[in-house]
């Protein structure tokens, strides 16, 4: 929907070599996307709140090559200033899967300088933040060289185009706050292709929610996100799972709007045990959840119960826990992970996340 080969550069008229340089967060989906189909188009909608500690910074400089060799993109990549050839052949190939989007980069020479604001080896994916700065950058880009993107949405929705092609979950951090992925009826302009904004249907309470992530384990996962969606294809529950998550994409824009934190952290945590339950039941079956990520979960529900704080967890494809709470309760919060579950914790190790304003260029 994109390709577009008039994208060429008048090689009578090079561009100045430069740089653009994005930052991205990462997204956590509470209406979860899992199972796609075709080019990373998914299965039923899905629903996130943008975070804003966990991003990628991502510089792409640029330099025009005399003679175009071949289609393939020149690269140079480097991630956290070192040299890193298996990101760089990922990169690589997704780069080169974009020429018809962005025929010139075949023109050009680039060097991209990537790195994440949390540790490597947080066992945090960062594939949502990763793919959407560098998409962001691309558009930026192509924006630069041909001024073509200058209305915003334009830029938004190619940019989440370009993010969801690299990582399905990638195309909703493109938007402040929060952002629903897939079509559906409950959201006018939404698309299987990009994200659509929804930040401003929402509750102020969400926009300054809470999300600490509870690192339970950092090792690599038994099964990826990319073999997991694969596996839906044959799972028994697929088709109900899909119709549930439509059902409660509308329960949750409702309780967004109105600020209904109990119905949203009911969800939430539904969403993240069906996504769970799903790996359990696939056939080979799987688990990502630990014991340790169980411990927290009932100790979340137990103090929850106990304080009446409206205090829920959720998880994505991994053992990690997210906590996710208001504002006014951040000090109580703090003090009960502190005391009671950062003991369940890989070296007591807590990423403090918050809902936040999405990209920016720098
Ligand atoms: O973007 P992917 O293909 O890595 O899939 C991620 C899926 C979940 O994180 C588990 C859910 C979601 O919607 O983000």
């Amino acid at each position: 929907m994109y390709e577009n080969p008039r994208l060429i550069l008048d090689s009578s008229n090079p561009p100045e070599a430069d740089s653009v340089v994005w930052r991205s967060p990462s997204n956590l989906a509470i209406i979860k996307y899992w199972g796609k189909h075709g080019l990373q188009l998914p299965r039923n909608p899905s629903l996130s709140l943008t975070l804003a500690a966990s991003c990628t910074d991502t510089s792409i400089e640029y330099e025009f090559k005399e003679a175009v060799q071949g289609s393939a993109v020149d690269l140079d990549f480097f991630f956290h200033e070192e040299e890193n050839e298996a990101f760089k052949a990922k990169i690589q190939d997704f780069l080169n899967s974009l020429l018809p989007v962005f025929p010139f980069l075949a023109q050009l020479h680039l060097t991209v300088r990537t790195g994440n604001s949390f540790p490597h080896s947080a066992g945090i994916a960062s594939s949502a933040s990763g793919m959407s700065a560098l998409a962001l950058g691309l558009c930026s880009l192509e924006d630069r060289l041909f001024g073509t993107l200058q209305d915003p949405g334009d830029f938004d929705r190619k940019a989440s185009y370009v993010a969801r092609l690299g990582s399905g979950s990638a195309c909703r951090s493109i938007f402040s706050h929060a952002a629903v992925w897939g079509e559906t009826p409950l959201v006018p302009g939404s698309s299987d292709a990009f994200a659509v904004p929804v930040g401003e249907r929402i509750h102020d309470l969400f926009k300054s929610m809470h999300d600490d992530i509870l690192i339970v384990s950092t090792g690599e996962k038994s099964v990826s996100s990319r073999a997991g969606h694969a596996l839906m294809d044959g799972n028994p529950y697929a088709e109900p799972r899909y119709a549930q998550a439509r059902q409660r994409l509308g329960v949750l824009l409702g309780a967004l709007e109105t600020g209904d934190l109990e119905t949203f952290g009911k969800i939430a945590e539904d969403e993240a045990l069906t996504l769970h339950a799903l790996m359990m039941c696939s056939n080979p079956s799987y688990m990502l959840m630990h014991p340790n990520s169980l411990a927290i979960i009932e100790r979340v529900r137990a103090w929850r119960a106990e304080t009446k704080h409206p205090v829920y967890f959720s998880l994505d494809a991994g053992p990690n826990i997210h906590l996710l709470y208001p504002e006014d309760i951040v000090t109580d919060v703090r003090k009960f992970i502190e005391d009671d579950l950062a003991e369940f914790c890989e070296n007591g190790f807590v990423l403090n996340d918050w809902v936040g304003e999405g990209p920016e260029e720098m």
